[in-house]
């Protein structure tokens, strides 16, 4: 597990686009899982710039998000689908076919999670898994308690994401109480984990993240039994951390 602490959100966000393009780069078809949330929002925006540079191609990649909400219409400006378009999609040559989300509208849900698990397989797995963390610890909508070998199914948001999410909606009650979601065992499926965390708010994550016991209840626990993972987080997120870590990797350092 690499921990790279940046100084602050801008240069975790190019920090990570910069890994994300290397890997195009070097496989031009490959296979991404993403999140939404606040996140990631600083490296879409930084694989964006990198793109209009003539940088980046997506024309080759293909992409998986981690989850969506059930019965929230993709137009809908809360759906994940809508939010990747507005905040990644659009603005790049991905083509529609090649990206997917979970199908939160689907007539037969268990069914779709099942052809969502089965469409990743049949594109040859992920290669880089990008996750934001909750403060509660989930990653992806597996909140605490998630079975640690799930795979893709609905869960009910838990109280705290529920609170988290309520700043992007009206109010709380028009929050969804579900949602689809990878599972744990599909993310570590993933060939290399890129867990990103910014502000203090996730310190407390962080730290159990990266230096407590693996435990169902801090769902990001787990990242610690995956053979590739980095960990790009800003001084505040890092703030509770005891040990001490690098600020890049260490590869570059000994070049
Ligand atoms: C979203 C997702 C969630 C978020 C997490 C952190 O696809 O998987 O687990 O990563 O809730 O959200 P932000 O980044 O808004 O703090």
């Amino acid at each position: 597990m690499e921990v790279i602490i940046k100084e602050n959100y801008e240069e975790l966000s190019k920090f990570a686009a910069s890994m994300i393009s290397e890997q195009i780069e070097k496989k031009p078809d490959t296979v991404l899982g993403l999140a939404t949330g606040s996140t990631p929002l600083g490296t879409y925006r930084e694989l964006i710039k990198l793109y209009k540079e003539n940088k980046i191609d997506f024309s080759k990649v293909v992409s998986f998000n981690l989850d969506e909400y059930v019965n929230l219409l993709p137009e809908h400006e809360q759906s994940y689908q809508y939010f990747m378009k507005e905040n990644f999609f659009n603005h790049i040559n991905i083509i529609p076919e090649n990206y997917f989300l979970p199908d939160g509208m689907a007539k037969n849900i268990p069914q779709s999670c099942v052809e969502y698990e089965n469409n990743i397989e049949a594109h040859g797995g992920i290669d880089i898994q990008i996750l934001g963390i909750g403060s509660n610890g989930h990653i992806a909508f597996n909140e605490p308690g998630s079975s640690l070998g799930s795979r893709t199914r609905v869960k009910t948001l838990s109280k705290s994401t529920i609170e988290d999410n309520s700043r992007f909606f009206e109010n709380i009650d028009e929050v969804p109480r579900y949602a689809i979601t990878m599972g744990i065992g599909t993310i570590l499926d993933s060939r290399l984990l890129i867990l990103l965390a910014s502000g203090e708010n996730k310190a407390e994550a962080i730290a159990k993240t990266i230096e407590g016991p693996i435990t169902a209840m801090v769902p990001a626990t787990v990242v610690q039994l995956h053979p590739k993972v980095t960990i790009v987080i800003d001084t505040e997120a890092a703030s509770k951390l005891k040990g001490k870590y690098l600020s890049e990797p260490a590869k570059l350092l000994l070049n």
